[in-house]
């Protein structure tokens, strides 16, 4: 699947596509606390902030909260680019990158949060790898974690987990009652 080529359908709570006869989301507002708290790490030095993939703009909200110096978000589905670029009108200190996060790592600065939170992404392999050059010294880091053992499909050394209590209801990529939220200082 391209993810890219699929049109996707926004609801209140969530954001799906439909492929080959059956429905994926791609996120989900009981993503909520995950969201806050993952926005919460990365802002924790406050600076620059980068975070690839807007969704439902949950996280960059909640990034917004922060006392921050700059948001720089990377986006690159052709359905919610304009509800990015709709979402940081207003906001002075945000600037949208579009496209694929790999395809347009070398042209971005360093940075003291970073979250990444990807669906359907083919340069998932190549994140652990492009991490460190995108972050400063002292700068935090997170990811989505869609692995409930204290281990990371990245495979990124150092790397601690808090746990947040969760209650999702069914759905087709999370189900556990736990998330780890994986916290890695450069
Ligand atoms: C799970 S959502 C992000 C949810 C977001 N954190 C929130 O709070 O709503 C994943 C987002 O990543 C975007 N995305 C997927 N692959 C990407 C890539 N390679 N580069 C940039 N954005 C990507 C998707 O289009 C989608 O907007």
């Amino acid at each position: 699947m391209q993810y890219i080529s699929q049109s996707l359908t926004f609801a209140e709570d969530k954001i799906t596509l439909t492929y080959a006869e059956e429905e994926f989301e791609v996120m989900m507002n009981w993503e909520d606390p995950l969201m806050s708290a993952s926005a919460a790490y990365v802002c924790e030095g406050g600076g620059d902030i980068l975070e690839i993939g807007f969704g439902m703009g949950i996280s960059a909200n909640y990034i917004q909260q922060h006392t921050i110096n700059s948001h720089t978000i990377i986006e690159n589905h052709p359905d919610i680019i304009p509800k990015a670029q709709a979402w940081a009108a207003d906001k002075s200190n945000v600037t949208i990158v579009e496209g694929d996060w790999y395809s347009v790592k070398d042209t971005l600065s360093t940075y003291d949060g970073l979250f990444m939170d990807t669906f359907g992404d083919q340069n998932m392999k190549h994140f652990s790898s492009s991490l460190s050059s995108l972050m400063k010294v002292g700068g935090k880091a997170t990811w989505w974690n869609s692995i409930s053992g204290s281990n990371n499909y990245y495979d990124i050394p150092d790397v601690t987990y808090e746990v947040i209590d969760i209650n999702p209801p069914s759905n087709t990529y999370f189900n556990y009652n736990h998330y780890l939220l994986p916290k890695k200082q450069f």
